[in-house]
């Protein structure tokens, strides 16, 4: 089994270029199925998320050319309507492809996403919304079939959890339905603001992304374009803390600061010191002493639950108590008993953790349960006494683009051992 091996205290120094964000290519890919014409995504990042919705794409019909780090989709002979359970099983986010199907095509037999590691992650708000556009929905032998042979009918959506996947899956449909679509309480992330830059320059007509309430006139036909996606602010928040959590002196580039506001915010309150140095570079110092501090996760704008388990493993080497609050995700702790195993104390109340700070944390070998607790147990390992070994690699290879190289450029003694 592969493995990261990494030999703690080596402060961290130099400079690390961020790539695009993952959850704004992923359902950028999708949109790709609804122009008549190919769309391009540059420079995408190299993840196993990104490899998962291609092969998806694929076995509906899609002509992908790659060049690199550049993929034109071509959807124009799109020849299929369902998605496999293998292909679900894989990753939640494949089930973006109903709305999109749903609106050029007219239907979508989609493998029910398993609840995945962090939760039941339902898709309820999804089907709520596909029906009040008219669609019909059906549920059976592990399948959600869904059926609009006269199209889709704009309509009042209310959301009742500003759900990120829900608002897209919408976005995407609202885009070539028939009519004006409102989602009230819809997701704020930057992600989806990246999304609808990327249908407006398709053709689609589509209002006030980025706020609670959004507003898409439906069109006859899109057009394919070419689309950079925004920084991955998860990506790069990872590394602040890799910073602060490791010590040292680490220039994030291909960032935009206005995306981590919370993350800078409480970095700050711990002690470490952050300089916004350009609009898209920001440098993290630290002497690995570390202020604890409380955070609690929110939809954006509030602190990211996708950074909360990368804090969590801040926290633990922190100088008193921080109480670490996941609203998000009804089960988003597993890295808490991992952390445990390298010396940390936490305490799991609900949806509270109490990390009580520890002089240091002791190597240990550690398994990823999910992408981010992934890298949170590799940050500990750079902050540890002795030698950590993380296994269950496929977490991090889905959604962490070269995460061995990066370090190691940073200084960090880190390497990727075993076979595959
Ligand atoms: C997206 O997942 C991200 N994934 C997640 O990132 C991120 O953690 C999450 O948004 C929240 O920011 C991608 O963008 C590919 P949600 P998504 O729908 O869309 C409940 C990572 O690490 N809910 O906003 O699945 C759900 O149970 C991943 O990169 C319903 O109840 O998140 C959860 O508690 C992990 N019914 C909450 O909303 C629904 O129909 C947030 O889910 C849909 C969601």
């Amino acid at each position: 089994m592969e493995k990261l091996v990494i030999e703690g205290g080596t402060p961290l120094h130099g400079s690390v270029r961020i790539s695009s964000a993952k959850n704004a290519v992923l359902p950028i890919i999708v949109a790709a199925l609804l122009p008549e014409t190919p769309a391009t995504v540059v420079d995408a990042p190299e993840l196993d998320d990104v490899r998962t919705i291609c092969s998806v794409l694929e076995s509906l019909g899609v002509v992908i050319h790659r060049n690199g780090r550049e993929m034109t989709f071509d959807a124009a002979h799109i020849d299929r309507t369902e998605a496999s359970y293998e292909l679900m099983s894989r990753m939640r986010a494949s089930f973006l492809v109903m709305g999109p199907l749903l609106a050029k095509k007219g239907h979508a037999k989609i493998a029910l996403p398993g609840g995945c590691m962090i939760g039941s992650r339902p898709i309820d708000l999804h089907l709520k919304a596909f029906e009040a556009m008219g669609a019909e929905i059906q549920i059976h032998n592990g399948y959600v079939e869904a059926s609009a042979p006269q199209g889709l009918k704009g309509a009042e959506i209310y959301l009742d959890f500003p759900s990120v996947g829900a608002t897209e899956n919408v976005l995407m449909a609202a885009s070539l339905a028939e009519g004006r679509t409102v989602i009230e309480n819809a997701a704020e992330e930057p992600e989806i603001v990246d999304l609808v830059t990327f249908l407006s320059s398709m053709g689609a007509n589509i209002k006030g992304a980025g706020t609670n309430v959004i507003r898409i006139e439906g069109v006859k036909r899109l057009e394919g374009v070419s689309h950079t996606a925004i920084p991955d602010r998860i990506e790069a928040g990872t590394f602040m803390i890799a910073a602060a959590m490791a010590g040292g002196d680490v220039v994030v580039e291909n960032v935009l600061s206005e995306h981590l506001k919370p993350l800078l915010a409480k970095l700050t309150e711990a002690g470490v010191k952050v300089v916004k140095e350009d609009i898209d570079r920001v440098r993290v110092i630290s002497d690995g002493h570390i202020r604890s501090t409380d955070i609690k996760t929110l939809p954006y704008p509030g602190f990211p639950t996708d950074l909360q388990a990368q804090f969590m493993a801040l926290m633990t080497i922190g100088s008193g108590v921080s109480t670490i609050t996941e609203t998000v995700f009804e089960n988003r702790f597993m890295h808490a008993g991992e952390l445990q195993r390298m010396g940390a104390s936490i305490q799991i109340e609900g949806r509270k953790a109490i990390v009580t700070g520890v002089p240091f944390l002791q190597g240990a070998f550690v398994r990823a349960t999910d992408l981010r607790a992934g890298a949170a147990l590799t940050l500990a390992g750079l902050a540890a006494h002795g030698t950590t070994e993380v296994g269950d690699l496929h977490h991090i290879d889905r959604g962490y683009d070269h995460l061995v190289e990066k370090l190691q450029g940073l200084g960090a003694r880190i390497s990727r051992v075993g076979t595959n």
